[in-house]
């Protein structure tokens, strides 16, 4: 069990604190200028390596909205959106992440962007013109921790389409919701995000304080993105919201039929972080999106932040369901001002994988119970299989896995 001095246990298994201190013994400077006003991550430009098959898996399948393309690059959006867009599929040659972009309250937000990023020592780079169709004036940089940021505020207005129900599919993706960042140095990510103006609202800890993720938020849900430790800067992957769970289950449903269910990498399931329903999808290029559904309000500025222990079973699956090595191990690559993909770094601190699955790790279901209680077919895809008597042939070694596969 975990050290957790000055939280509380709820009944749900989990802890709770105010702001949880999470300490970096590395922490980057903050700016004596201020943060711009974050409203919500707004859209993510996401180079592709085949614009037709890309195209066909989030316009035909997942049903995003088209609302400009050439040959190029397409612009999409969910159903409620009124910007010009949420995600950019750029052709070229590495599939990458180009930019994360934020939506800021003010035009008066880009100059303190710029400003507070120079501070820094960050390369910073302004288009009154925007880098993509439909956004105005636009700040992009480097970030302390390597991912290329963006900020705007002017932005081309579409129509909603919440209303056109004759558009709309069963497993209508409506909001973007959230991206997700593979960082080495989760305590040092956290802070720096903090000074940016983000309020953690769940992390993932163990009892020697290594953070192992951490969801932070400007709007009020669980998260516009989150930090989770390893091998960095990647992106982990880009999230769309639906209304409902049955909107998650008609994707895997359509994805059956199909015969694209290879391209389902996790779930459907429930998340015991953020309490929301998910599934985890790859697209033709291998980058990871996720559809969810169903967290919660988190705007008061009291909120509850949650911390669950790396060791229980139900935190990253509130079922107890295994989490597959490749949503540990995959990322995609992120690209500097300049298109070229940014190197990356090992993570030093342990491994969430290494700690919870096979052979070193351990999970519990309930708070007291024995290291190695959780049985070896609750303990994920590459853990041993033994003495249960229903493994009669040896099981593949874990590296024999790949993303599909299933025990
Ligand atoms: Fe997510």
């Amino acid at each position: 069990m975990s050290n957790h001095a000055g939280k509380t246990l709820t009944s749900s298994g989990f802890y709770v604190s105010q702001e949880a201190p999470i300490h970096s013994d590395n922490p980057i400077a903050i700016p004596t200028a201020p943060a711009p006003d974050i409203l919500r991550c707004a859209y993510m430009e996401l180079v592709v390596t085949d614009l037709a098959a890309s195209r066909e898996f989030y316009v035909d399948i997942l049903g995003l909205h088209v609302t400009e393309e050439d040959d190029q690059a397409i612009y999409l959006r969910s159903t409620e959106e009124f910007i010009h867009h949420n995600l950019v599929l750029r052709l070229g040659p590495v599939a990458a992440v180009a930019a994360f972009s934020y939506r800021v309250r003010s035009a008066e937000d880009l100059d303190r962007a710029v400003a507070f990023y120079t501070e820094l020592g960050c390369r910073v780079e302004r288009r009154e013109g925007g880098f993509t169709k439909g956004i105005g004036d636009s700040v992009r940089v480097t970030d302390p921790l390597g991912f290329p940021y963006e900020f705007f505020y002017g932005t081309e207005h579409v129509e909603r389409l919440s209303w056109r129900y004759d558009l709309q599919i069963p497993g209508e993706l409506v909001r973007l919701d959230h991206f997700n960042q593979i960082t080495p140095d989760v305590p040092r990510a956290v802070g720096f995000m903090q000074s940016l103006g983000f309020r953690v609202t769940e992390d993932i800890q163990d009892g020697e304080g290594v953070v192992y993720a951490a969801w932070m938020r400007r709007k009020p849900t669980v998260h516009d993105t989150a930090m989770t430790g390893g091998d960095g800067p990647r992106m982990h992957h880009v999230c769309f919201a639906t209304h409902e769970k049955h909107n998650i289950l008609a994707i895997c449903d359509k994805l059956g039929a199909l015969r694209r269910s290879d391209a389902i990498e996790r779930g459907p399931g429930r998340h015991g972080v953020s309490n929301a329903f998910y599934l985890y999808l790859r697209d033709p290029d291998g980058h990871r999106v996720e559809v969810y559904t169903q967290d919660y309000y988190t705007g008061d500025p009291d909120n509850p932040v949650v911390t669950w222990d790396v060791h229980d079973n139900q935190r990253r699956d509130w079922w107890g369901n295994p989490v597959v090595p490749s949503w540990y191990t995959d990322g995609s690559l992120v690209l500097d001002l300049d298109g070229n993909p940014q190197p990356v770094i090992a993570r030093s601190d342990s491994s969430e994988m290494a700690v919870t699955i096979g052979a070193d790790g351990f999970s519990y279901t309930r708070a007291g119970d024995e290291k190695d209680a959780l049985p070896a077919w609750k303990q994920g895809e590459g853990a041993a299989v033994s003495g249960s008597g229903s493994a009669p042939e040896a099981p593949p070694a874990p590296q024999e896995f790949k993303l599909g596969n299933q025990l």
